[in-house]
């Protein structure tokens, strides 16, 4: 407006000052030339400005501060389905005050992994629910060059030696662990993979010596420290004296003295043990500086947590896939005679890594109930998706269960079809298709543990159970917890004639 004003005072004093001098006619059209080229650059610079600031489309919501969050809460995937479909890849929404916007597709997505930690912030958005749990010195709490120094020490330490070992050690535990459910029944199966996959990582990740220390008592402080893992921890401010946040830190200052005493006693042995704790206590960061004992116990609770509810609830939603689709199931189990011998003997990884249907359904049972349904980072510069401006202050947010499920990418969507991998996909030629493990620099370093972890659980179940719904229930989705678990997840099983 401002410049337009200016303009036509230009141009009106341009034309008054005018006789019919041929020389002032001439040089009045070239001003007037000249003005009018101005103008129509201002007008275009100033439109490709608001082509810039184009935000992305927002669903109105009429309630006031809570916004779309009891929609999004009841259905988060129902909900960012229909806005897909009405708004498009690129969107925003306000819930409890915060606005988020999601990007979904693989092209959208591209922006969040592609992204620097300093303009899509992860510390922003994860660190109040994740500091008082790990402590302080590690993950979200650091600035995000030294947690990838602390991921590349913690991943040095998931190598296949020690997947060698782990194999053994599942196997064992497994066994011991399901010797209560006895020949047949109905059982919950979520509630027993939960607790056999803390002795699990607890042996593998921690070392013997914390899992021999691992009795009801510390079940009870991990479970409270995990309790931290809430929507309230999310929402509201971390100094409200909740009684859930108390004994979250609680337990935090219990476990650390046991870890901080193993770590002490592991030093001092001089024993040179080949499991991850030794790899922690060895490694050193990039200016040779080792980890404290802080650091090492809050990388120790790190890798259990890590791995606690993603592990456990996808072997459980894999086990009622299974046990939905019995013909599946008995390709499952004879695949483990066909590769590791009529005779079933013990687990190998050599072989763990032959089972490929099983690691097909693994992989399905991912695509279908990805654990972590939604990353996120916060806004801390503008940045473009889709033609949009995202404003600095917004959640960008990934879900990695519409994007495995998108209708424009997967066919059959719905269907649980292990075999989809071995045709020709769409999705397979779309990068951020499937992304259970997330991508970029926040890329889970457990992948190729969990793998591990969970196919030799169901190898060691298949052998020793054959499965079924209890009376053609199929668990619905239980929303209401931070990672999607199943509702009711009872399952019916019996011994296998060996
Ligand atoms: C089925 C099992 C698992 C799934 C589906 C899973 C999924 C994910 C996802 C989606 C991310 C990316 C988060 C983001 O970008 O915001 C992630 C990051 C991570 N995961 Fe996992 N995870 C699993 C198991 C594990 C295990 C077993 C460990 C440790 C042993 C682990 C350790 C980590 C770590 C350290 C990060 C890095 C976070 C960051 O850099 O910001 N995860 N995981």
């Amino acid at each position: 407006m401002h410049l337009y004003q200016m303009s036509s005072k230009l141009f009106g004093d341009t034309v008054g000052r005018m006789n019919d001098n041929l020389t002032s006619i001439v040089l009045a059209a070239s001003v007037i030339t000249l003005t009018l080229g101005y103008i129509s650059k201002m007008l275009l610079k100033q439109s490709s400005v608001s082509v810039r600031n184009k935000y992305p489309p927002y669903i109105p919501s009429s309630i006031p501060f809570l916004g779309h969050a009891i929609a999004f809460g009841k259905s988060p995937i129902e909900f960012l389905e229909q806005a897909y479909d009405k708004y498009g890849p690129v969107f925003s929404f306000t819930m409890v005050g915060k606005t988020f916007t999601y990007l979904l597709g693989s092209e959208a997505a591209t922006l969040l992994f592609n992204s620097k930690n300093e303009d899509l912030n992860a510390e922003d958005v994860y660190s109040r629910l994740t500091t008082p749990v790990f402590g302080k010195g590690v993950a979200y709490d650091v600035p995000n060059p030294i947690f990838l120094e602390q991921k590349k020490m913690l991943k040095t330490g998931l190598n296949i030696a020690h997947f060698k070992e782990h194999v053994k050690i599942i196997e064992a535990e497994t066994i011991e662990y399901f010797q209560r459910w006895g020949d047949s029944g109905e059982r919950n199966l979520f509630e027993a993979l939960s607790e056999l996959i803390i002795l699990t990582a607890s042996s593998c990740l921690h070392g013997k010596e914390i899992r021999s220390m691992l009795n009801e008592r510390v079940a009870q402080l991990y479970a409270d420290l995990d309790g931290g893992f809430s929507h309230a921890a999310w929402l509201l401010p971390g100094w409200l004296p909740l009684p859930s946040f108390r004994k979250r830190d609680k337990a935090h200052r219990e476990i650390k003295n046991i870890f901080f005493k193993v770590i002490q006693k592991r030093r001092r042995s001089g024993e040179k043990v080949d499991d991850i704790l030794q790899t922690l206590i060895d490694a050193t960061y990039k200016d040779g500086r080792p980890l404290n004992d802080n650091e090492i116990a809050g990388m120790l609770i790190g890798l259990l947590l890590a791995g606690q509810h993603t592990s456990s609830t996808t072997s459980a939603w894999m086990g009622f896939f299974l046990a939905r689709d019995k013909a599946l199931q008995e390709r499952c189990y004879a695949e483990q005679r066909a590769v590791c011998g009529d005779d079933l003997p013990p687990l190998n990884f050599d072989q763990l890594k032959d089972l490929s249907l099983l690691e097909r359904c693994l992989k399905e049972t991912l695509r279908l109930r990805p654990p972590i349904m939604t990353m996120m980072r916060m806004a801390r510069s503008p940045q473009t998706a889709a033609g949009y401006t995202i404003p600095v202050g917004h959640q960008v947010c990934v879900s990695p269960t519409v994007n495995h499920r998108l209708h424009d990418t997967w066919a059959e969507r719905m269907e649980f079809n292990p075999e989809r991998y071995l045709n020709d996909n769409l999705a397979a030629g779309e990068k951020f298709a499937y992304v259970p493990f997330g991508a970029g620099r926040h890329r889970c370093i457990g992948e190729n543990f969990a793998y591990v972890q969970i196919k030799t659980i169901w190898s060691t179940l298949l052998r020793m159970y054959d499965f079924d719904l209890v009376d053609g229930y199929f668990p619905t989705i239980n929303y209401t917890t931070m990672i999607h678990t199943p509702h009711n997840p009872v399952i019916r099983y019996k011994k296998r004639k060996q």
